[in-house]
């Protein structure tokens, strides 16, 4: 737990971060790596300067901070980024193929940059990420205008491409771990992403990421506690932890370097210049009560848990693989709030599994009205390449699983809306983001509890600011800050509930 010398210096720190992010490398070289994020090698010269590149990032954290470090890479390369695909000599595309949806929108943008590409030749298409690597060398068959496809695990090959003579379109799909020793590009000066694993040993019927993302495998606490380090000192405040299963971190781990999540979110917090920590995402069969202790123990660790429900009929959860049923489910929502009455729980579910019946479709909205979730990703099951349930016989009717999914939403929304309620009235400590996106009269910034907070007064992108709550709907909530007020002291410690 942060010492309170630690919090006055935290505050001391409020008005401006002052430090942009380094976005080159001195001198600028091409980066290769090792294969399990060691140290960088020098792989050929600085390419030429007036070149430009063009990055499309889809789907989740995780391809945002690929992107990141691709744009890092990219630009330690000698290129810039261009605001449209016409003026980029370079066309990259960081996919996902979690669903199908997220396919028909790749093939779109693809057909954009056939198009340019047959008005110059010139132009070289990359494609990275998760629909990549599922469809492998079938890119080349498929889209044989693409030069370079990888991987999610594959982003520094896509330098070695870039500066060697190669003519020949190139596929890189072997696991070769994390992208932590890239350079970085970061969209905001005061937060991060900090990938802690990569993969996931799970095998959930559904989900095509366990053959996109490969076994897990955990980066060493000592190099993540470094690179925390690196970015408090570059003006970070708050990180997000990131990896499919982030709960599981550590196990794979040598004995020598054994630790647990619950720890290393210890570690991290004892960072100096740290004041939030946020994680995503836990898996509820990983998530222990040394975890649960820490949102209460630690005074970074936000008030926030995403703990994925999926389904809230045991069955179908057997179906999906989840290795917990409602029951066990329900007693981890149980242990939480009991240890953290106040936590915000968000939560992801599926509609129309093969075989859900209209009775298992109810238990999902029983447990929906239960746990009264701050906010919820719901999903229409999507069947995806290489996975069991795609197989599966009795697929829900289309009507059935939107009609479902109508009901499900009012669910969510309702019960989000009642419990946002409870911060009305209270004084909450934001990190403010920018200008609000309806009304650039207002602020926008976000509460530890993740909740987007529009408001009234003063604050700059990046400080820590008192808002007080006036109303919330089941997003978002408004309220004002007051210029004469003291500044935000991080920490739910000294959170006031107004008189
Ligand atoms: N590793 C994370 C997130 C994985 S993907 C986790 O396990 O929580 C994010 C969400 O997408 C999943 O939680 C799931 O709700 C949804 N999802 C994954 N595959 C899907 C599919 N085939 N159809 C519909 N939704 C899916
Ligand atoms: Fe997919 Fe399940 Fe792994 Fe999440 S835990 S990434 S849903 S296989
Ligand atoms: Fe993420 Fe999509 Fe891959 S959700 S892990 S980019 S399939």
């Amino acid at each position: 737990m942060g010492c309170h010398c630690g919090r006055a210096r935290r505050a001391a720190r409020r008005i401006g971060n002052g430090r942009g992010p380094c976005r080159l490398l001195s001198p600028p070289a091409a980066l290769g790596a090792d294969a399990r994020g060691g140290a960088a090698t020098i792989l050929g010269p600085m390419a030429s300067p007036s070149k430009a590149y063009h990055l499309t990032t889809f789907g989740c954290q995780m391809n945002e901070h690929d992107s990141e470090r691709m744009k890092g890479m990219l630009e330690s390369l000698g290129y810039g980024e261009a605001d449209s695909r016409d003026q980029a000599e370079l066309i990259l595309f960081n996919t996902c193929s979690i669903r199908e949806k997220a396919d028909n929108r790749l093939a779109g943008h693809l057909g954009e940059a056939k198009r340019l590409k047959s008005e110059d030749p010139d132009k070289v298409i990359g494609v990275g990420g998760c629909w990549s690597q599922s469809m492998k060398e079938r890119v080349f068959e498929q889209f044989p205008f693409v030069d370079v496809a990888f991987g999610p695990g594959q982003v520094h090959r896509l330098a070695e491409f870039l500066t060697s003579d190669s003519i020949t379109a190139q596929g890189y799909f072997e696991f070769e771990g994390f992208t932590g020793h890239l350079p970085m590009r970061r969209a905001r000066d005061f937060q991060a992403w900090i990938q802690i694993s990569v993969g996931c040993n799970c095998k959930c019927a559904y989900c095509i990421v366990p053959s996109t993302r490969g076994r897990e495998v955990s980066r060493p606490a000592a190099e993540l506690v470094a690179e925390a380090r690196r970015l408090a000192a570059d003006g970070v405040r708050e990180v997000t932890l990131l990896g499919q299963n982030v709960n599981s971190y550590g196990r794979d781990l040598p004995s020598s370097a054994k630790a647990s999540f619950a720890e290393l979110l210890a570690m991290v917090d004892a960072v100096e210049g740290i004041d939030r920590i946020r994680y995503t995402s836990p898996h509820p069969k990983d998530m222990r009560e040394d975890v649960i202790r820490a949102h209460a123990e630690l005074e970074s660790v936000c008030e926030h848990i995403h703990l994925p429900l999926q389904a809230g009929s045991s069955r179908v959860l057997k179906a999906m693989r989840r290795t917990y049923d409602r029951g066990r489910y329900m007693d981890r929502v149980a242990m939480i709030r009991d240890v953290l009455p106040d936590v915000a729980l968000t939560t992801d579910i599926i509609v129309g599994f093969p075989g859900e019946t209209e009775a298992e479709f109810c238990e999902t909205l029983e447990v929906a009205e239960q746990v009264a979730y701050d906010s919820a990703f719901t999903f229409v099951f999507s069947p995806r390449r290489e996975t069991t349930a795609a197989e599966l016989a009795d697929p829900v009717a289309h009507d059935v699983k939107r009609e479902r999914m109508q009901r499900l939403v009012e669910v969510v929304q309702r019960r989000a809306a009642e419990r946002s309620q409870r911060f009305v009235g209270r004084r909450m400590e934001v990190l403010v983001e920018g200008r609000s996106r309806n009304d650039p009269d207002r602020l926008r910034g976000r509460t530890r509890h993740n909740k987007t907070v529009n408001f009234t007064g003063p604050g700059e992108a990046g400080e820590m600011v008192w808002v007080d709550i006036e109303s919330a709907t089941s997003t978002t909530l408004a309220g004002h800050a007051d210029a004469a007020d003291e500044p935000a002291i991080p920490g739910r410690l000294v959170e006031r509930q107004l008189t």
